[in-house]
């Protein structure tokens, strides 16, 4: 596969199978990403993998948050705001979920609940005194994951809900109060019966952002 076709072929997958994602392809990928730039090589990256009854006391925890509705806490806070394009996008999601996935689209929030039953989830920490360029390169390590993963025949999805309770991931995963979560990506093989993962989002032209000056 080359990169382009892993491009084409990666999307948000929102519900995986229970089978366990194998540790050499973890491997493989883990050392695929270690080759991602970063400002004067910093390699700011530092991950914990959550699987099997790790992964279930995290899951777990979640749920009971969720019931007594405890308010969610990303240590990556929420954007205070939006520009208008990028609002125009979010506006387009659901209805283009609903058009690609028809009833299944309903299980978007229940699903992104329960970490979209995926067998394990990677989560992405950075050193609390590193800058917002550090996020730069995490972003970038983000992607590299992602698309060596899907090289691997394996889905992701990077998703702010996972980050909901760094409280309970601190705990469980002994994260040291030095880094900083920023963003959680589950993996694993995509469950292709479930409607949910059809959706195919879009994207604006090229000439709609791009600018050339010669
Ligand atoms: C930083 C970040 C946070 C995201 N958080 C969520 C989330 O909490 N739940 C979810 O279902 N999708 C989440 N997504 C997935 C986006 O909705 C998705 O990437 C976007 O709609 C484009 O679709 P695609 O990934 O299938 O190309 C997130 C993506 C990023 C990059």
């Amino acid at each position: 596969m080359n990169v382009k076709e892993a491009l084409l072929k990666r999307h948000s997958v929102r519900a995986f199978l229970p089978d366990a994602v194998e540790k050499e392809k973890l491997d493989a990928i883990f050392a695929a990403a270690s080759r991602t730039p970063s400002w004067a090589n910093s390699q700011p990256w530092e991950v914990f993998v959550a699987t099997g009854e790790t992964l279930g006391r995290i899951k777990a925890a979640y749920m009971q948050k969720y019931e007594e509705k405890a308010p969610s806490e990303p240590e990556t806070p929420r954007p205070k705001q939006w520009s208008q394009s990028a609002i125009n996008h979010q506006k387009q999601l659901r209805p283009d979920m609903e058009r690609d996935c028809g009833e299944a689209a309903a299980q978007f929030g229940l699903l992104n609940q329960v970490m979209f039953n995926a067998p394990a989830v990677i989560y992405i920490c950075m050193d609390k005194v590193l800058s917002e360029w550090s996020l730069y390169d995490i972003g970038a390590y983000s992607q590299s994951l992602m698309l060596t993963a899907a090289e691997e025949g394996l889905g992701t999805i990077p998703a702010i809900t996972l980050m909901h309770y760094p409280d309970v991931l601190r705990r469980e995963l002994r994260i040291p109060d030095s880094l900083k979560l920023t963003i959680g990506i589950a993996i694993g093989y995509e469950d292709r019966n479930n409607r949910i993962n059809n959706f195919v989002s879009e994207r604006s032209p090229v000439s709609e952002t791009v600018r050339f000056f010669s």
